[in-house]
């Protein structure tokens, strides 16, 4: 078959990640073909466990996502199982032994995957031992996949990049962001780069602003031990956030080749412009989600979640007004904006446009709406484009009309498809929608400034949202300041 084919090692194959998106994503893939016949999955995790046993738990997890299918039988059979402790050389051993009999039982061309899908404290350990142990030396190709965060300001980034590089060159690290794998975020570049309406008017002279929201509902649930640490900046900005920025506001790659395309995303990053003291201050908002009750149910605060602390100064919410200092660019500003525990699960892009030269309609009190193009990412992915057409019969009103493009209708916020994307693309050896080290260096390196100052001064006012709303009114402040207000994302109707 043309599908590459790869010994799959898991690492934290008992975990959430593994059970929810890994293995229902694997089957997807074998569904449609996409994975060699000749696969072969070994979960590795702490705990004791048959291989029969681990097949069943893979099993579950996959009817939970995609329901009960006959050939399920036949494709856990691929599934091995290796009861690891990370800190031991013995066990690596053995797991090599493990490796190097299923490599040639199923003919693997000494290809292999490394996912870890678990706590990033042990990424460091877990490349040094794959190394030093041997399971690196293979004829084929080598690959890590490791998932979020990758460290947690620039220093502890810089200190497991280089660790991880003992073991793997760069293009053998595959950073998981897993918005990269949706398919809308990914459609950002088809839309801007196989349209010949939209980029000559993608800059400064016709964009007035851009808007990048993605809401949440959930609060941080049982994740208070993390999330206390790292907030939304980090959580969200760092990663997701900069990363659709960085695919909105680059230039046409002169290939779609992931070397081509990262270059460019690496040039909006070096051009974002970096903000200390004050500039923090005007630029960003940050918020924090106090108690509120919704039909006489009480909602916890932020500072009421298990594991956070009863003073906690950590942003559940995050606002800034990003400036890409280049010629493009310069003078426009993109909002972000994410939180939990907000009025909507949504993730949006609104592109304004700047008003026309001159009003024809509408002379006195009233202005015509501006044209907006909408990209939605989830639940509902598609794009919508804003225009003003005549109102019937009535030859002096302009009204807003709706062109739309709907991808589908069903909500696909939490299958598998951005993880079955991903894995795809790690198997072929194509990295364009994985993070290379100079854009997480970069975002880190802006966001660390960020940090720096909030770190160093008390939240004015925390919380200062109440859950279920759209986040703190600083928040909208911050875009009237220039002249903006934030374009709806609950109703998905900006008219
Ligand atoms: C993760 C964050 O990276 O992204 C979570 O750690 C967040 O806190 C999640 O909930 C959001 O992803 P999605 O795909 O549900 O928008």
């Amino acid at each position: 078959s043309e599908n590459p084919t790869a010994l799959i090692m898991i690492f934290g194959a008992t975990g959430d990640l593994a059970k929810r998106k890994l293995f229902p994503s694997l089957y997807r893939l074998f569904k449609r073909g996409k994975l060699s016949e000749r696969y072969c999955i070994i979960g590795v995790a702490r705990r004791e466990l048959t291989n029969s046993a681990f097949q069943e738990s893979v099993r579950q997890s996959i009817e939970e996502a995609e329901g009960h299918h006959d050939d399920l039988n036949e494709f856990i059979t691929h599934f091995y199982y290796h009861s690891h402790d990370v800190t031991d050389s013995s066990s690596y051993l053995a797991l090599k032994t493990l490796a190097n009999d299923l490599d040639t039982h199923y003919q693997l061309e000494g290809n292999r995957i490394f996912y870890l899908a678990m706590a990033p404290e042990f990424f460091g350990t877990i490349a040094d031992h794959l190394k030093s142990d041997g399971l690196t030396d293979v004829d084929g190709f080598k690959r890590l996949v490791i998932e979020k965060p990758f460290g947690h300001d620039l220093p502890s980034a810089i200190e497991l990049n280089n660790r991880l590089r003992q073991a793997f060159a760069e293009e053998e690290v595959y950073r998981i962001d897993h918005y990269l794998g949706k398919e809308m975020v990914q459609n950002i570049e088809v839309i801007r780069f196989a349209n010949a309406i939209f980029e000559p008017l993608w800059n400064n002279r016709y964009i007035s602003n851009i808007q990048v929201t993605s809401s949440e509902v959930l609060g941080v649930e049982e994740r208070g031990r993390y999330y206390e640490n790292s907030g939304a900046l980090r959580d969200m900005v760092q990663n997701h956030m900069l990363q659709m920025v960085a695919l909105l506001a680059m230039e046409p790659p002169i290939k779609l080749t992931d070397e081509e395309i990262r270059s460019e995303k690496v040039k909006v990053f070096r051009a974002l412009k970096s903000l200390e003291g004050e500039a923090v201050k005007e630029n960003f908002v940050r918020g924090q989600y106090g108690p509120s009750n919704k039909n006489n149910e009480p909602i916890n605060g932020y500072r009421q979640e298990p594991m956070v602390k009863a003073d906690s100064n950590t942003e559940t919410f995050v606002a800034g007004k990003l400036i890409i200092d280049n010629f493009r660019w310069a003078g426009v500003p993109i909002f972000i904006r994410t939180g939990k525990k907000m009025a909507t699960k949504s993730t949006k892009i609104v592109v304004q446009f700047k008003d026309i030269p001159m009003n024809l309609y509408y002379q006195h009190e009233k202005t015509l709406n501006p044209n907006l193009l909408v990209i939605h990412i989830q639940p509902d992915e598609g794009i919508s484009l804003y225009l003003n057409a005549q109102k019937s019969g009535d030859t002096m009103n302009a009204t807003p009309v709706k062109l739309n493009f709907s991808n589908n209708s069903v909500d696909h916020m939490n299958t598998p498809e951005a993880y079955e994307r991903l894995l795809y693309d790690c198997m072929r050896g194509d990295a364009t929608n994985f993070a290379h080290w100079d854009e997480v260096a970069l975002s880190w390196s802006f966001v660390d400034k960020i940090s720096q100052v909030w770190e160093n001064q008390q939240a004015e006012q925390f919380p200062n949202y109440e859950a279920g709303t759209m986040g703190p009114k600083a928040a909208d402040e911050l875009l009237e300041k220039d002249g903006f207000h934030w374009w709806p994302v609950e109703s998905g109707d900006y008219r």
